[in-house]
């Protein structure tokens, strides 16, 4: 058995940023704390789009063509498990739905208003209809990304009794193999992704984030 590199740097920065994203945007609307709410949205959203795009550009397991698979292979990957390293066949769903289920939030937030002081910052340049409905969706598509992370989550578990280290793999980024293949390389260096999540973060931080930004460092 050798040790293999299966998550680049930015993955795996992805993915406990996004952790930690999501639960403050949890927290700061439940408490009201709507400043925080907005810049911990603005970066949730640099760091999705920066995984979008290292989806075209990034390493062999991040390429979101790799996540495409037949349910009938998601199917058959729960009973015989996958081979390639990098997201199972179902594990792919998840990924494409947390995908889909994060950016819908993003946008519809963007033009969500709290009916008393805090507007999105879309909420100026459409109609009143469009800002009741992206607010509907913004509250109900909440629930629907609650229930998939505890999806995700019992996955995980559930592959871990099966012997199948995840979380290992996601925080160091690697995992065993006794592949021969095992000394190919398959993961790009980040730091191109980081380069671009900076950019995106202080476009976003000194447009829309400013005032909120302002308001929290003061
Ligand atoms: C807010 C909660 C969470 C969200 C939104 C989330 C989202 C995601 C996403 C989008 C991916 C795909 C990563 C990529 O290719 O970019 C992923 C993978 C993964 N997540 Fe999470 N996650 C959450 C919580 C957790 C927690 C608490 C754990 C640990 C118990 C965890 C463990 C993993 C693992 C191990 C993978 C890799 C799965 C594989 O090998 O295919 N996640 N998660
Ligand atoms: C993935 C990103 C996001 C998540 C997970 C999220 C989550 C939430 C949740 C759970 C609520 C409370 C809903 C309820 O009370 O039922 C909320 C409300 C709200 N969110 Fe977000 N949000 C996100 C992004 C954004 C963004 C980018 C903006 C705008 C910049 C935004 C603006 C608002 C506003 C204005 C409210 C209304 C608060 C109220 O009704 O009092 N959200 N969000």
């Amino acid at each position: 058995m050798g040790k293999f590199k299966v998550w680049d740097g930015f993955i795996r920065s992805f993915h406990w940023l996004l952790v930690i994203a999501i639960a403050t945007l949890y927290l700061s609307a439940e408490e009201g704390m709507l400043e925080l709410h907005f810049v911990a949205g603005f970066f949730t959203l640099a760091l999705l789009i920066t995984r979008l795009i290292w989806g075209v550009i990034g390493s062999k397991t991040a390429k979101l063509t790799a996540l495409i698979h037949s349910p009938l292979a998601a199917l058959k990957s729960f009973k015989v498990g996958d081979s390639k390293p990098g997201h199972g066949a179902a594990g792919s769903y998840m990924v494409i739905a947390f995908f889909i289920l994060i950016l819908v939030q993003l946008i519809s937030g963007l033009m969500t208003t709290d009916d008393i002081l805090t507007d999105g910052p879309l909420v100026q340049y459409v109609s009143s209809n469009i800002v009741e409905w992206a607010s509907w969706v913004h509250h109900r598509n909440f629930d629907l990304l609650f229930y998939a992370i505890i999806l995700h989550i019992t996955a995980i578990i559930i592959y871990r009794f099966r012997g199948k280290k995840l979380v290992k793999a996601m925080i160091t980024g690697n995992t065993q193999t006794n592949q021969p293949h095992s000394n190919e390389k398959i993961t790009k260096a980040p730091w191109l992704a980081f380069v671009i999540f900076a950019v995106l973060l202080i476009v976003l931080m000194t447009t829309w984030g400013a005032e909120p930004l302002a308001y929290l460092l003061s």
